[in-house]
């Protein structure tokens, strides 16, 4: 059996659990299904009484620890704090370099928890990027007698910005507001409305006091009567099915490292979501290999298993040797990860120097690491003073929260956070420091892998050339402008006019138009449905291969299903081509009553069949990028909007073509 994989990169450690029976480490070895939480609120709301107090209230804690610490306070003169528990403990494993001692196991009902520390002071948020990276439910805390402070707000918006949506609240201290209901009220009613408005409505308030023991574990009947609603640990637990339930989504094997043996080759990896059986067909990401599971190993468990849930970390073999390595991402045929240069995000920035569009990142995200910038800046937020910041932006500054545009050097394998939370989020990094984090808000998956899967004995040939430096080199950017109308719209006209004026501008631009492709390219092609598909799919491909060339590929075509053009955008997306789908948009009444060509008349008469509007379906486009109402406005002004669209995604900032960063500041 190879040794045990090292955890899936994130920036945390591996699990700290000590070596001893009856302590901590009975949490149920290393690869037992935990919940993973972390710990929130203001510095001094009494989260380490608390984390001292879950710890010994489920006795996770090494034996003798309480009387030992209990000591040393009678020694020094100190009243025992619950808090002290929890530094003496970390104190103690710090010193094994080992373990690590940001993440304090213990189990509860028989269930595994994982509390994710994420300490105060300056660090504090930093710290929350990377923990809360991981982490499934949050417990917010709030001083009784404190009330909401700021930093309680910001916490919960970042959680909120984190997606970490399974938030608990324990109204703590309750001891020194006497134990009294409409204080408590009063709080829960605040936080709900706060947390309500980020979209994360807490799943219990819970009144406790961590220091006196009440509630956490053991209800309070005598001083919180009153109260009729679950323990702490009973809302923790009561969230423990729903993360299961939700772990059970698309398969998703993060591959950590690959172990040779012999003849034999041993993926390692995490399931971050879905099940695998022996004999299950797994596509691998990005290169799309495919093979049949052979066996299945569970760490810790010494007989082979045929099937493993979500949460554990596993190592398969496979029948076939195909080549898998460290960052890629296992899933079944059906519901695959997206796979694609560019990705819309919410980040969170830290660093002091700011990021600016088109400056380089290293993305992280499960073991994958890409070089990447920002293309877009949508909307920035502001998490100190929580404002929304409506001046146009080319930057994201530190402790502002943003939602971009991000385009990678490589395709990413990744999936919305709504739909797989661990392959939905990320870390940005410039060189070894943290930068910040986010989450990915969209994405469009393929509607079918048949075409990909089946080249199994293809490979990628990657040139040296950068889209960043053919962008350099040409002064603009490349971009496909996807025209879809009627025929007889204006999409022609519209083409030629732009190509015209951006060529004025010193943009290499190229007009594919529809009726020109289907003299060579796409001669073999008719006008069924079928037809059409392809030859769309055709004019999509050498659109993307010329726009990434560097050049703006202005395309003409029909192209009447919705189906079609998205898989056009998401193959530019893959290669990372920006993409805009441009509606031209005119009355079928309109483009008859033009009819150029006489090709309406005809259809008419039944000269020719299948004709688009006539006797064969144009879908209208469900979000397009821009939107050209040429029966409603002269094409001089059609033309004029549509260049600005296209300038706004293609031209350079000055800056970009700055290389390298400013000095960076530290956190
Ligand atoms: S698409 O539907 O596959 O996108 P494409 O843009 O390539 O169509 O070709 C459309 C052009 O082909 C029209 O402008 C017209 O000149 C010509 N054409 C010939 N037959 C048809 C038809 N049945 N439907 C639409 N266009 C036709």
């Amino acid at each position: 059996m190879p040794p045990a994989p090292k955890p899936v990169a994130q920036d945390y450690q591996p699990v700290f659990f000590p070596k001893r029976q009856g302590g901590a480490g009975a949490a149920g070895g290393p690869e037992e299904p935990r919940t993973r939480i972390v710990v929130v609120g203001h510095v001094d709301h009494g989260k380490s009484t608390l984390i001292g107090r879950l710890l010994a209230d489920t006795q996770s804690l090494p034996d003798g620890k309480i009387e030992s610490v209990e000591k040393a306070c009678r020694e020094e003169g100190m009243p025992f704090e619950y808090a002290f528990l929890l530094d003496a403990l970390l104190e103690e494993q710090a010193q094994n370099i080992t373990i690590d001692t940001t993440r304090i196991g213990f189990r509860y009902e028989g269930q595994g928890f994982e509390i994710i520390d994420a300490p105060g002071h300056r660090e504090f948020i930093k710290n929350m990027v990377t923990g809360a990276a991981a982490a499934e439910e949050a417990i917010l805390l709030i001083d009784a007698k404190e009330g909401l402070k700021e930093q309680t707000r910001r916490h919960g918006l970042l959680l909120s910005l984190l997606g970490v949506s399974k938030v608990i609240v324990a109204v703590n201290k309750m001891d020194l507001v006497d134990w009294k209901e409409d204080r408590y009220r009063q709080l829960e009613k605040e936080i709900r409305e706060y947390l309500g408005g980020l979209r994360i409505p807490p799943r219990e308030v819970v009144p406790i006091s961590a220091r006196e023991g009440s509630n956490v574990k053991t209800p309070d009947s005598k001083r919180l009567g009153w109260w009729k609603g679950p323990t702490l640990l009973q809302a923790l637990l009561s969230g423990v099915g729903r993360n299961e339930a939700q772990k059970e989504g698309p398969l998703r094997l993060v591959v950590q490292d690959v172990y040779r043996f012999d003849e034999r080759r041993v993926i390692a990896g995490k399931l971050e979501s879905g099940k695998i059986r022996v004999g299950d067909s797994l596509v691998f990401f990005p290169d799309r290999k495919s093979s049949k599971i052979r066996s299945i190993e569970d760490w810790g468990n010494p007989d082979p298993v045929r099937e493993l849930g979500p949460g554990r970390s596993v190592a398969v073999t496979l029948e076939e040797q195909i080549f898998v390595e460290r960052g890629h991402v296992g899933s079944h045929e059906q519901n695959p990860p997206v796979e694609s240069r560019e990705l819309k995000a919410r980040i969170f920035w830290l660093d002091t120097e700011p990021l600016r569009l088109q400056s380089p990142v290293q993305l992280r995200l499960a073991t994958q690491t890409v070089e990447a910038r920002l293309v877009a800046i949508d909307r920035v937020v502001d998490a100190e003073k929580l404002e929304q910041k409506n001046d146009a932006r080319e930057e994201v500054g530190r402790f502002e929260v943003a939602e971009v545009r991000i385009r990678c050097r490589r395709p990413l394998v990744y999936d919305a956070h709504e739909r797989v939370e661990s392959l939905g989020r990320f870390a940005l990094q410039r060189g070894n420091r943290l930068g910040g984090g986010g989450i990915i808000l969209e994405a469009e998956y393929p509607t079918s892998l048949a075409k990909a899967v089946t080249g199994e004995h293809l490979t990628w040939t990657e040139g040296r050339i950068s889209q960043e430096a053919r962008a350099t080199h040409f002064g603009h950017e490349g971009a496909v402008i996807w025209l879809t109308g009627l025929s007889g719209s204006g999409k022609s006209t519209l083409a030629v006019a732009l190509e015209s004026l951006l060529f004025r501008r010193g943009i290499a631009s190229m007009i594919l138009d529809g009726d020109n492709l289907r003299h060579g390219l796409c001669a073999d092609l008719g006008f069924s449905l079928e037809d059409r598909a392809e030859n769309i799919r055709r004019a999509g491909e050498v659109a993307k291969l010329m726009a990434e060339s560097g050049l703006v590929v202005i395309s003409s075509l029909i192209s009447p299903l919705q189906k079609e053009r998205s898989g056009v955008r998401s193959a530019c997306h893959s290669a990372g081509v920006g993409f805009a789908e441009v509606y031209v948009d005119a009355s079928l009444e309109e483009c008859e009553k033009r009819d150029p060509r006489g090709l309406y008349k005809k259809a008419r008469k039944g000269e020719i069949r299948g004709f688009t509007g006539i006797d064969s379906p144009y879908e209208k486009p469900e979000k397009p990028d821009l939107i050209l109402p040429t029966s409603k406005e002269s094409v001089e002004i059609s033309v004029q909007k549509l260049l600005q669209h296209v300038l706004a995604m293609v031209r350079l900032k000055d800056e970009d073509r700055e290389s390298g960063e400013g000095p960076g500041g530290q956190i």
